[in-house]
């Protein structure tokens, strides 16, 4: 078989560092500040736009549905079953892992992962205010996901790939952590044009 690298996405060579940065202090205020308006969609006009169903966010505190700021709706590609182990990758304010919560029920299991402090401390906040148990929010990079090898039986993420630099190191994680068999359900952006080597270097491009 042969493989076309132009399909590929190779690492970006950004430093690192900075963008993190960058792309933190940009959600700390969609935590802190929801309301401050962005030049993205948030909150719960957005769940809207994207097709969120009223059902699902039954009973999800509006403090995490305030800073959601997803890019899409992991959930379009179908729901999830009882008992299902689910890691969210780049979780935000909680909204996909307490969906997800509530359609893998108590024998179920869902581990959501972030990088900003303010997003965690929002997240574990409306789990309690919720009432979602079976939810755990982990501080980590989507780069290194401590979460063992095949433990989960699906991966959602919701507008936090294109974060990344490097997404094959991304995607190389997730399939580490599925099982056999076990699948992906990520809303996220894609381009069909490629973009400028210059544009990819700029910071404030990746987080505006
Ligand atoms: C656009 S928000 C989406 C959050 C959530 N999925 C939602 O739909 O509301 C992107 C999230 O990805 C997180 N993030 C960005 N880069 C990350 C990285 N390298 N590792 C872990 N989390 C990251 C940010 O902290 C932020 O909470």
């Amino acid at each position: 078989m042969t493989t076309n690298r132009s399909l590929i996405a190779q690492p970006v060579d950004v430093d690192t560092d900075t963008l993190r940065k960058a792309i933190q202090d940009e959600y700390k205020k969609v935590a802190e500040e929801p309301g401050k308006g962005f030049h993205f969609h948030t909150g719960r006009h957005l769940t809207k736009i994207v097709g969120y169903k009223d059902e699902w966010l039954k009973g999800v505190s509006e403090s995490s549905i305030e800073s959601f700021a997803g890019t899409g709706n992991p959930f379009a590609m179908g729901t999830l079953t009882h008992g299902e182990k689910v890691v969210d990758v780049g979780s935000g304010g909680g909204i996909d892992s307490f969906v997800a919560a509530r359609m893998v029920g108590a024998d179920g299991k869902v581990i959501g992962i972030d990088m900003t402090p303010a997003m965690l401390e929002k997240a574990r906040v409306a789990a309690v205010k919720s009432n979602i148990h079976n939810v755990e929010f982990i501080e980590a990079y989507m780069e290194e996901i401590p979460v063992p090898d095949s433990w989960a039986d699906v991966v959602i993420s919701n507008g936090v790939l294109n974060l990344t630099p490097d997404k094959q190191k991304v995607f190389g994680e997730m399939f580490r952590l599925l099982r056999p068999g076990g699948r992906l359900q990520i809303a996220d952006i894609m381009v069909s044009r490629g973009v400028p080597e210059g544009a990819k270097r700029k910071i404030d491009l990746w987080t505006g």
